[in-house]
């Protein structure tokens, strides 16, 4: 027998197995609790709590660790491409040279979105959000692709077109909130080459490819890939395992990816930044205010539930941001404020009490402002990141003879039964 936790209720002991994790990340299982004890768990926002076993994703927040299928982050960024990462979540391996071309000549031809779909897009208010719009294009897909949906052997072409016309349809609903022409897929450049060029190509002005921008791209998409169970792809699973369609489990992740705690925070540090800069460029005032309980104000792009040292994404981040930088040969202003936030604020006992460090989205805003992506599209680029990382993790749900309907319990803290007053007695 394998190891166990002993629980004692009243005392009364029970013993419950433990499960243990290849990197030593061990959970009791309390499957039975309820059941046996009566007693169920409290745990606000599921901080101590595994809801799968997963392979797809490893990190260790106290040692700043992030692997997908254990290959560390750190060598992705320095040798893989966006779709290579996408195949290794999806697939679970790295693909042979022949796999990834099939791969990418399936991406090729399912670039296109459906004509008839634009309609959609240009009856949007041109102030909408792209996270919304695109939240309802991707559960709208779903009925253009009826028939070829999820059965085994269409799979991989569901998930091709979800990873290629996702990015179509946001570089589209840029396009079209701006008024300018839409530019198609174009079949010769490679994913992240494609979307700079439909984001940034005009008839006036054409679109110059640099190699060395799509790789800044390709780094940033790959450092958002995956990130085991948080808050969006926790969205994804719960859904899903009410087994809808794949589309609507997507389209929630992408709901929940869009709120400032979570994916929404690349936009809010630039929001952040801004106001640090507009209001003379001194981040002391802005760090006290972080610091007061009265104040709700938090400093956006610090802190993280797992990380309890740095993102190990945020110092590949930095160094690409430099790059980005220097390539351009551009300073911005926000990089300086960036920069005396961070030295300042890791530096604050409170900071350092709290394990309060920069995550992703601190500099991954600058760099997205650089490559001329607008502020409202930044949560649009972490949901195109994001998805090879929902796939698989939907992926692996359908495959898990544990992906229970997700339905957790409550601890009900209201009134005793009482008595219904008629209206004019009240
Ligand atoms: N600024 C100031 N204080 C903070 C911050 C912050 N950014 N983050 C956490 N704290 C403090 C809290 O006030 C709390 O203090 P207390 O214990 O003295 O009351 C303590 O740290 C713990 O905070 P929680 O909110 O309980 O921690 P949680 O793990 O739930 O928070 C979160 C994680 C939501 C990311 C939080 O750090 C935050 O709001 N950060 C800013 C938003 C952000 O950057 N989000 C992106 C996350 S990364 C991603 O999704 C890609």
């Amino acid at each position: 027998m394998g190891k166990t936790a002993t629980l004692i209720i009243d005392g009364k002991s029970y013993e419950f197995p433990i499960i243990e994790g290849t990197e030593g990340d061990n959970a009791i299982d309390i499957s039975s609790l309820r059941a046996r004890t009566g007693f169920i768990t409290y745990d606000p926002g599921f901080a101590n709590t595994s809801v799968c076993k997963s392979s797809i994703t490893f990190m260790d927040g106290e040692k700043g660790i992030l692997r997908y299928r254990g290959i560390p982050i750190e060598d992705l960024a320095e040798h893989s491409t966006f779709v290579e990462t996408s195949y290794l979540l999806i697939m679970g391996h790295l693909p042979t040279r022949s796999e990834l071309n099939r791969f990418s000549v399936r991406l090729n031809d399912h670039s296109l979105v459906h004509e008839d779909m634009r309609h959609f897009f240009e009856n949007f208010p041109r102030r909408a959000h792209p996270m919304g719009i695109l939240s309802s294009m991707v559960t709208a897909l779903r009925e253009f692709y009826r028939g070829v949906l999820e059965e085994e052997e269409n799979l991989e072409i569901t998930f091709a077109r979800l990873l290629s016309k996702v990015r179509t349809m946001a570089a589209m609903s840029y396009k079209i909130s701006r008024g300018h022409k839409v530019v198609y897929p174009r079949h010769d450049l490679t994913y992240c080459a494609n979307f700079l060029n439909m984001m940034f190509d005009s008839p006036v002005r054409p679109y110059t490819i640099d190699p060395d921008i799509v790789r800044a791209l390709e780094v940033f998409w790959i450092l958002h890939a995956d990130h085991e169970q948080n808050c969006s792809t926790a969205a994804v699973r719960l859904v899903g395992s009410a087994r809808v369609n794949i589309y609507a489990a997507i389209s929630a992740g992408i709901c929940a990816l869009w709120g400032p705690l979570h994916g929404g925070a690349n936009q809010a540090v630039v929001e952040m930044l801004q106001q640090i800069y507009d209001s003379g460029g001194d981040p002391m005032p802005f760090i006290e205010r972080a610091k007061d309980k009265s104040d709700p104000f938090r400093l956006m792009g610090f802190g993280h539930r797992v990380y309890k040292t740095y993102d190990p994404r945020a110092k590949i981040m930095k160094k690409v941001c430099d790059k980005v930088l220097a390539k351009l040969g551009r300073k911005d202003p926000l990089l300086d404020v960036a920069q005396r936030l961070e030295e300042m604020a890791i530096k604050d006992p409170y900071f350092i009490d709290h394990n309060l460090y920069p995550n992703v989205d601190f500099y991954s805003g600058i760099v997205l402002r650089a490559i001329g992506i607008p502020l409202n599209m930044f949560t649009v680029m972490f949901a195109i990141g994001r998805l090879p990382g929902w796939i698989s993790q939907w992926k692996e749900g359908r495959y898990d003879p544990d992906w229970k309907l997700y339905r957790p319990r409550q601890v009900y803290v209201g009134d005793r039964e009482r008595e219904y007053v008629y209206i004019d007695e009240r």
